[in-house]
């Protein structure tokens, strides 16, 4: 197909020789590996943020994203393969454009696309024959073809002649140490075959493992799939965390033993709800969809309803625990161990420990935090009214609050110190297995702790 087409013999010919010039529009988790990635495989790469603190980090040869080293930013900039702009016009001479903006969801659980329809536009605006667009943001399927491909056509130029468009969805896992955006295998869909070649010939060169698939559709789905199978599985065990607490039995024993089954398992663990910019989000886009198409996920709806309820599940745990000790939450003071959404990373976006401090300062707990990757929480991001800093965890520290909860595990936590200092401990993590204490209370496990009995009033 490509061999009657010039302006794709010309693109690929450019990807080939590492020639083309390549441009990454949003510059945040995905976006600025990406644009790494590319310039490590010889591409000369522009990476276009609105926000111009990024640009400037990237032109100042720094990095901003844990998994990218400040190192290979500064060399690939002093080597003249990584730049980074506000300004959308340098498009014009670009070849290939990956989009990488947000997708979250508007306050209704519907998509909120304003995001890629503002850098398409701007795309738009500079379009040129010969050129590749490749959209990387999570979407509900139809995206590309249903709202992209007429917003680019619009300019007079022809997807699969004169322009290429193709998704191809993000894989990102932050603070995996193995696996990365290069030994990834990239899903890539095209409007038509020479899209799709084209999209495959231009990850070709920074990624091992290209699966190439039918449509842009398919792989819009595919990466729906993935993160629906992940919120559907982890709601699946949320919900045997509840049922285990209620039978006093440990989730956590249940499933590590499980887990041993070498074919037709595979773990997912408890925990006090869905974090991250992917798994909370990203279902809800399927299920939007779906109810278009006259279809109701109910998989979607149940997974969210289980996990959404998680973060108050976890504040009565507290409340359980401070009663043993005669306690009320409100007027307690509660200190919670790491509010990043996943262990090891900083990034806070969903993240369900805020919400945890939200429900318990609501219900009257002063909250404190620490967390060694989050130095500073904003009023708005916990909508608790005050910005709060992380406190160095110390015994004087641990030992000052009625509760301490573990609401993200981090590896940088000195957890025998939290349990040799912890009055009262809710562990919603297994960070600290069984047997801590009769002070630990776990997430669907049994409590050792009896209350203490109420004082009698004299005769
Ligand atoms: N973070 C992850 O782990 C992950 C994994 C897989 C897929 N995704 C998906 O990838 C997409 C991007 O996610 P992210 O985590 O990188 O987001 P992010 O918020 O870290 O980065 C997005 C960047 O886009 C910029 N931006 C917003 N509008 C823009 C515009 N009109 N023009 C130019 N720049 C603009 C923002 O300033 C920001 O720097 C989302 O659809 C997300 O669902 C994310």
């Amino acid at each position: 197909m490509s061999a009657m087409n010039p302006n794709a013999n010309a693109l690929l010919s450019r990807i080939h020789s590492r020639d083309a010039r390549a441009g990454v529009v949003g510059l945040g988790y995905v976006g600025l590996p990406l644009a790494v990635e590319f310039a490590h495989a010889g591409l000369r790469v522009t990476g276009i943020d609105l926000d111009s603190r990024k640009v400037a980090e990237v032109s100042a040869g720094r990095s901003y994203i844990p998994d990218v080293p400040t190192a290979d930013v500064a060399a690939l900039r002093d080597a003249g393969r990584l730049d980074a702009t506000t300004d959308f016009s340098v498009v014009g001479s670009l070849d290939t454009v990956n989009i990488c903006v947000p997708t979250p969801l508007r306050k209704t659980k519907d998509p909120d696309m304003s995001f890629v329809v503002s850098a398409a536009e701007q795309i738009a605006a500079h379009l040129h024959p010969g050129m590749l667009i490749v959209l990387e943001s999570t979407t509900y399927p139809g995206t590309t073809v249903e709202l992209l491909q007429p917003l680019f056509e619009a300019t007079g130029l022809k997807a699969g002649q004169d322009f290429f468009l193709a998704f191809s969805p993000e894989r990102v896992d932050p603070s995996n140490a193995t696996f990365n955006t290069r030994n990834t295998p990239k899903v890539v869909g095209g409007v038509t075959p020479a899209c799709a070649e084209m999209a495959g010939a231009l990850y070709a060169t920074a990624i091992d493992t290209i699966v190439p698939v039918s449509s842009t559709q398919v792989a819009e789905m595919v990466k729906l799939l993935e993160n629906t199978f992940r919120a559907v599985n982890i709601g699946l065990v949320n919900e045997l965390a509840l049922m285990c607490d209620r039978m006093g039995i440990d989730v956590w024993e249940v499933v590590t033993a499980a887990s041993t089954k070498p074919f037709g398992f595979m773990p997912f663990y408890p925990g006090p709800g869905l974090g991250g910019h992917c798994i909370p989000i990203d279902p809800f886009y399927l299920s939007w969809k779906a109810k278009e198409a006259g279809f109701e996920a109910r998989f979607i709806e149940l997974a969210g309803h289980v996990n959404g309820a998680m973060p108050h599940y976890v504040a009565d745990k507290v409340g359980e625990a401070l009663n043993t000790q005669r306690k009320a939450v409100n007027g307690s003071s509660v200190l919670a161990l790491g509010i990043a959404y996943k262990k090891d990373i900083d990034d806070i976006r969903e993240s369900p420990a805020l919400d945890v401090m939200h429900v318990l300062r609501d219900r009257g707990a002063s909250i404190v935090y620490s967390d060694p990757h989050v130095p500073v929480l904003p009023a708005r991001a916990w909508a608790g009214g005050v910005e709060l800093s992380s406190v160095p965890l110390t015994a004087e520290e641990i030992a000052r609050h009625d509760c301490v909860v573990i609401l993200t595990n981090h590896s940088a936590f000195d957890y025998s110190a939290v349990v040799a200092s912890a009055p009262l401990i809710v562990d919603s993590r297994n960070a600290l297995g069984a047997g801590a204490g009769n002070h630990v209370f776990r997430l669907g496990a049994p409590a050792h702790a009896a209350p203490e009995p109420a004082v009698e009033a004299a005769a």
